[in-house]
């Protein structure tokens, strides 16, 4: 099975074996088949924060639970989704019902599955804000889990599935909990000025949309990851050393005292904005995107990005970490 179009940078990969489980009992009967015949295991979400390699033995499993429901409760609305709804259609859809929480998180690709693994996050929300539990499978024997917020040790980009849970579950669905009061957060960059005087949630979400197809490149058209590299989070002090030399440097403080600095200005001002090497490139309105022009490979893609931390890390002294994951 080819899955060039099932990753959204377009890189060639070859899968041994694939399979879309529609519901917990065939998904729980492939894992044993999988463990019976010693099948190595991928799992895949909407392939837009992964990086495959050319071939990828034994099984590939995208799960395909495609429910959704609203259960409404005092003060708040439950939303129950399965692993395999698209996000954005999903965002839309519950913005458009006047409903308050995810708004700010509109075109973001992928799946809801692959969404609480790095905690998605935009314009001032992350995921964790508007998640009740996280439904899990564990792979080993077939049991199923519901994880709290908590549980999760929900961080920037971060979660307990990129750590001790890594590879021994499958996030089967989401519960999110949403209000019907007016609850819009406009605080990041221009996204006020974007909106008009009380705003409703779609509106928002119509704004967030319209800020993102301006910086963002549309994968369908250019293969990227969206952002390629984290945020880079540096001590007070370095943070303070550097606004010396750079007083126009965009920073965050974080709450415990440290400083979030944009990756995107870093590998702007090393001058690397739409720079192109072989088969990948900078992307000319957002140098956190590195694109795929096509025909290349995983390894002449890290080889890229690895060209690219060399010199910030060079100029600035800040080390950059890649977001997308390794398949
Ligand atoms: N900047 C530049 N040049 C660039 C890019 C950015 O100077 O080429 C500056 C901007 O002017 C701004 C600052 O860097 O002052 C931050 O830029 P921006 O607001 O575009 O956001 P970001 O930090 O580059 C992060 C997320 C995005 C998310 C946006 C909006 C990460 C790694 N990336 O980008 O997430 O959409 O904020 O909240 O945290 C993603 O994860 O795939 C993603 C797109």
């Amino acid at each position: 099975r080819e899955l060039t179009a099932a990753n959204t940078l377009g890189l060639p990969c070859h899968a041994e074996r694939f399979a879309s489980p529609v519901a917990i009992e065939p998904l729980r009967r492939l894992l044993r088949l999988a463990d019976d015949l010693s099948w190595p295991l991928t799992v895949l979400g909407g392939g837009s924060n992964l990086i495959l390699p050319e071939r990828l033995p034994g099984l590939v499993l995208r799960p395909a639970l495609r429910y959704w429901w609203l259960e409404p409760q005092e003060g708040s609305v439950l939303v129950h989704v399965g692993a395999g709804v698209e996000w954005h259609p999903l965002v839309m859809a519950l913005a458009g019902r006047g409903l308050w929480g995810t708004e700010n998180l509109a075109l973001i690709p992928g799946s809801c599955g692959a969404a609480p693994i790095q905690n998605i996050g935009a314009y001032g929300v992350e995921l964790c804000e508007v998640l009740e539990a996280v439904h899990v499978m564990f792979i080993e024997d077939g049991r199923c889990a519901r994880l709290t917020v908590e549980e999760c040790a929900f961080g920037y980009r971060d979660s307990i599935f990129k750590g001790e849970l890594e590879g021994k579950v499958i996030v089967t669905g989401l519960t999110l909990r949403l209000t019907r009061v007016p609850h819009p957060r406009l605080g990041y960059g221009d996204l006020a000025q974007r909106v008009g005087p009380r705003p409703g949630p779609l509106e928002v979400a119509e704004a967030v949309c319209a800020i993102r197809r301006e910086k963002l490149p549309d994968p369908a058209e250019l293969g990227n990851a969206g952002s390629f590299f984290k945020n880079p989070i540096v001590e007070r002090r370095q943070a303070e050393e550097m606004l010396l030399s750079w007083p126009d440097m965009p920073h965050f403080e974080l709450a415990d005292g440290r400083v979030k600095l944009a990756a995107g200005w870093l590998i702007d001002r090393c001058g690397l904005k739409g720079w192109r090497s072989g088969h990948f490139g900078i992307h000319e309105r957002q140098a956190l995107v590195l694109v795929h022009f096509g025909g290349g490979s995983a390894e002449e893609l890290l080889a890229f990005a690895r060209q690219v931390a060399t010199e910030v890390e060079a100029r600035f002294g800040v080390v950059l970490e890649r977001e997308p994951r390794l398949a």
